[in-house]
């Protein structure tokens, strides 16, 4: 069975250098996920992608199905999922084009569809989520990064945040106060559910743009793509980088 998966994020619809081998249109008990899995080989390995907003970028971040996402990933035999995430840079050191692997998350995302543990027959069950990102993957990716010489930042508290709208700078300045480096929208509730099924998970996050009032003016979607299409080939040299290593 395939172990590793990937799910991409704005800027990452599709990965190139995927040998395809197959494409799964996979339902799951909590709905559509956001297409059909593509099965392929990466760095000789068999791997699993799911593009999150959909292969032609039209699923908005509030409107991700996050359950059917991690859900058919579970079924199709995941263990490692890697996840992708554009951020914006709160802090001095997360400026445009850094790749960091983040280690906290704070959540203040609302309404969307968060756990599979919603009671009836199953009980009441909590997950320990003191490390919400998989830290044997973090490990890995960081000593991947390193040793193919890209620059990875090895922390980073995640804020996710509900979108789509991008934040104001009184919001950005409470995140900072919060202690949050990074910002953006699809890493909750995608880690914690990964957990509730035991999946190794972890983000690569990268930062297209700083965030609001961190840097010069209004933030346009050319200055995000623009940053995101350099980042993005060295997190796909990243990504052929681990995949031998788990
Ligand atoms: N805020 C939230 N999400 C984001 C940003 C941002 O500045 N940039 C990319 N995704």
């Amino acid at each position: 069975m395939t172990r590793i998966a990937i799910i991409g994020g704005t800027g990452l619809t599709a990965l190139s250098g995927l040998e395809i081998t197959g494409h799964d249109p996979l339902g799951s008990n909590f709905g559509e996920p956001s297409g059909p899995l593509t099965r392929g080989k990466l760095s000789g390995r068999e791997i699993l992608f799911l593009p999150r907003h959909g292969y032609e970028h039209t699923i908005p971040p509030h409107k991700v199905n996050y359950r059917a996402n991690i859900s058919v990933l579970k079924n199709a035999g995941a263990e490692y999922i890697i996840a992708v995430n554009a951020v914006g840079g709160i802090t001095e050191a997360m400026q445009a084009g850094v790749i960091a692997i983040p280690d906290q998350i704070i959540d203040y995302t609302w309404s969307r569809e968060h756990t599979f543990f919603d009671g009836g027959e199953h009980g009441v069950e909590h997950i320990d989520f003191t490390e919400p990102y998989c830290e044997q993957l973090r490990t890995s990716l960081v000593a991947a990064g390193r040793g193919a010489g890209i620059d990875v930042l090895d922390y980073g508290t995640y804020a996710a945040m509900q979108g789509p709208r991008l934040e104001t700078p009184a919001e950005i300045n409470r995140l900072d106060r919060d202690g949050c480096h990074i910002v953006g929208m699809t890493g909750m509730p995608e880690a914690s559910l990964a957990r509730e099924l035991g999946l190794c998970y972890a983000s690569v996050s990268v930062v297209a743009n700083m965030a609001a009032g961190r840097g010069e003016g209004e933030i346009t979607m050319q200055e995000i793509e623009h940053n995101l299409q350099s980042g993005m080939a060295r997190v796909r040299r990243l990504l052929e980088s681990v995949i031998p290593t788990l």
